[in-house]
């Protein structure tokens, strides 16, 4: 399923619990495609990242380059939610420091410290990014793919983008009220002050400013909700507690337009390896039924544990071809 998947979409989120195999199979899977001679973005937004020690070199908030041969080549990028919500809050700082008497700067800078540890901050700080990867992402790559955060903070994520777009569509509501009413009084006021010139720039600004960021959103959901272009496949290991989740996430996922292209049951326990491991692949096919029982048309992809460690390009081949 995954690889054959992964070949028919532009962007694919890989989700699912921490610990059970999302950034290995994202890594297999961005390889596969670049041997395949596709130009492959891998974005971790996990923000404890490890895609460093899996391809043995440093990755960061700028992409790098992680494998290139023939037309393929395999870029990286681990998005650091620091330096984004850094960046934001400078350009949100700016704008509200305009609208500020110069005396109360110092509380906005106040403010903006603690919004800075705000969770929600975080998450939008966070879903700008992927919004701006997405967008330009595709100038440059023929294929996106995202390792991302354990199940429950993606989820949200995915949920966002409308929540956002109705926030600002709110918030553009009132601004192009706001000016008409300020042209109004404006226009009864004298001319020539120019307080109210660099007023209507400055309301121009914001108004742009919530524009881009709308429109942004809103091509963000479109892309997420677009089953041609974006699938989301849920990794997990095979225990009940793992499978009950996967049925809650499929679940939340569908209900925000996601399409979900299947399940990856990574972690199988060898049959001949000892009475010990035989007895729980027992349990594990047994979960693995119950969950084809319950979302019977959504295809499984089952990966075995391997042997060794899966740490550079050839464990990945080796990852992949477990997934063939
Ligand atoms: N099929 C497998 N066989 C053996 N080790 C695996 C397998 N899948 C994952 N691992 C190991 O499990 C650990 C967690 O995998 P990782 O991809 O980092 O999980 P996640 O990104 O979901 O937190 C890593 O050390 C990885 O090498
Ligand atoms: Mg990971």
């Amino acid at each position: 399923m995954l690889l054959n998947l992964a070949g028919q979409r532009k962007v694919l989120f890989l989700g699912g619990k921490g610990g059970v195999g999302k950034t290995v199979t994202a890594s297999a899977v961005a390889l596969h495609q670049a041997e395949a001679g596709r130009k492959v973005l891998l974005v971790s937004t996990d923000p404890a990242h490890n895609l460093g020690h899996l391809w043995e070199q440093s990755v960061g908030d700028d992409q790098v380059e992680l494998f290139r041969s023939g037309d393929g080549v395999v870029h990286g990028v681990e998005i650091d939610p620091q330096r984004t919500i850094d960046a934001y809050l400078a350009e949100v700082g700016v704008t509200l420091r305009d609208f500020m008497p110069e005396h109360l700067h110092p509380q906005v800078d106040q403010h903006l410290k603690l919004a800075a540890q705000t969770p929600g901050t975080h998450e939008s700080a966070m879903l700008e990014r992927m919004a701006a990867t997405i967008e330009y992402g595709l100038d440059e790559h023929d294929f996106l793919i995202f390792d991302t955060a354990p199940s429950g903070h993606t989820a949200r994520l995915m949920a966002l983008p409308e929540i956002m777009t109705f926030w600002t569509e709110g918030l553009l509501n009132r601004r192009t009220k706001a000016e008409k009413f300020g042209a109004a009084i404006r226009a009864l006021d004298n001319h020539d002050d120019p307080q109210s010139a660099s007023g209507e720039s400055r309301d121009r600004r914001i108004r742009q400013m919530l524009l881009r960021r709308k429109n942004r959103f809103e091509m963000m959901r479109n892309v997420l909700t677009d089953a041609k272009l974006t699938s989301f496949v849920i990794v997990l290991i095979p225990e009940r507690v793992p499978v009950l989740e996967t049925v809650e996430l499929y679940a939340d996922l569908r209900e925000t337009g996601v399409d979900v292209g299947g399940f990856v049951v990574n972690r199988l326990s060898p049959t001949d390896a000892g009475d010990f491991l035989a007895s729980r692949r027992v349990q594990e096919d047994h979960h693995v039924q119950s969950l084809r029982a319950e979302l019977p048309r959504v295809p499984i992809d089952t990966v075995p544990l391997l042997a060794t460690d899966l740490v550079g390009r050839d464990a990945l081949r080796q990852l992949a071809q477990q997934l063939s």
